[in-house]
């Protein structure tokens, strides 16, 4: 058994993060302060590493890893915006959902993307950057507080790659930075139909990859939810059940 393997098995069991340290002793300097060890641990090679990002931060990639579902998907999330909304991603995605995000809030509006990872940072600064009314926040989304509240904040595919306390947390900040007349939209995994060609696929993935993601095919997104009765929710899957796209709209009192 590989040292990946018996980390993820260790994760999967007891969330300890317990990789040998002459594995982290390579991962110091400013791509790795303040970064989480699960990030660390598990998802040095996809997220953290920025020689490995500048190779992955592509549309293929993103694609390849959604079984081309990408462009639905997206769209269930670009559908919601209208230009000059105020917006929160609460994490940056690979390919160019971000600047699509961006232009369509366009100049009027307010695009607020957080990432706990330097290198995404940076990659989010690339590609969007310049636009004057885009803020990239170096921000655990766990402890984000917006100064004001939004019209819209997405998380989309962060969940399944998050421990399960911070699924908690994650949830109840999408939902408490909203406004009254705001809504959160979550876009991520879900259970596959039993019978689902993709299902062995995903349980391997999981198995080797993703020790944070199969909670999500059993747990309903409201479930991680402080106060699921304060929204009215509704939940599309998708692709036989292996997606979900649940939104969130305060209940007004
Ligand atoms: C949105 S998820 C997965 C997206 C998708 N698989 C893709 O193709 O990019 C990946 C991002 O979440 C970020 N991330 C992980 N934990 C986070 C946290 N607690 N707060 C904010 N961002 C986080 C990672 O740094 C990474 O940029």
């Amino acid at each position: 058994m590989t040292t990946q393997h018996t980390a993820t098995k260790e994760l999967n069991s007891a969330h300890a993060i317990d990789t040998p340290s002459v594995l982290r002793e390579h991962r110091t300097g400013p791509y790795y302060a303040g970064v989480p060890e699960y990030m660390i641990d598990i998802y040095d090679w996809a997220y953290v590493n920025p020689k490995h990002v500048e190779i992955l931060d592509r549309n293929i990639v993103v694609w390849v890893l959604l079984f081309l579902n990408a462009g639905r998907l997206m769209r269930r999330y670009l559908d919601q915006i209208r230009p000059g909304m105020r917006v929160w991603q609460v994490a940056h995605v690979y390919g160019d959902l971000v600047k699509k995000v961006a232009a369509k809030i366009g100049p009027e509006g307010t695009f607020h993307l957080t990432d706990v990872v330097p290198a995404q940072i940076e990659h989010a600064q690339r590609k969007i950057g310049r636009e004057p009314w885009v803020r990239i926040i170096r921000q655990d989304a766990a402890s984000y507080k917006a100064e004001q509240p939004y019209d819209l904040a997405c998380s989309f595919f962060l969940l399944h790659e998050i421990p399960e306390e911070k699924k908690f947390q994650v949830v109840d900040r999408v939902l408490e930075n909203i406004g009254a007349e705001g809504r959160a939209v979550f876009v991520d995994y879900h259970g596959p139909a039993l019978l689902h060609p993709i299902r062995p696929i995903l349980k391997f993935v999981n198995w080797w990859l993703e020790p944070f993601a199969e909670t999500m095919w059993n747990n309903s997104i409201p479930s991680y939810a402080s106060h699921p009765e304060k929204y009215r929710w509704n939940k599309e899957t998708l692709f036989g059940g292996v997606y979900q796209v649940v939104t969130a709209d305060p209940i007004r009192e």
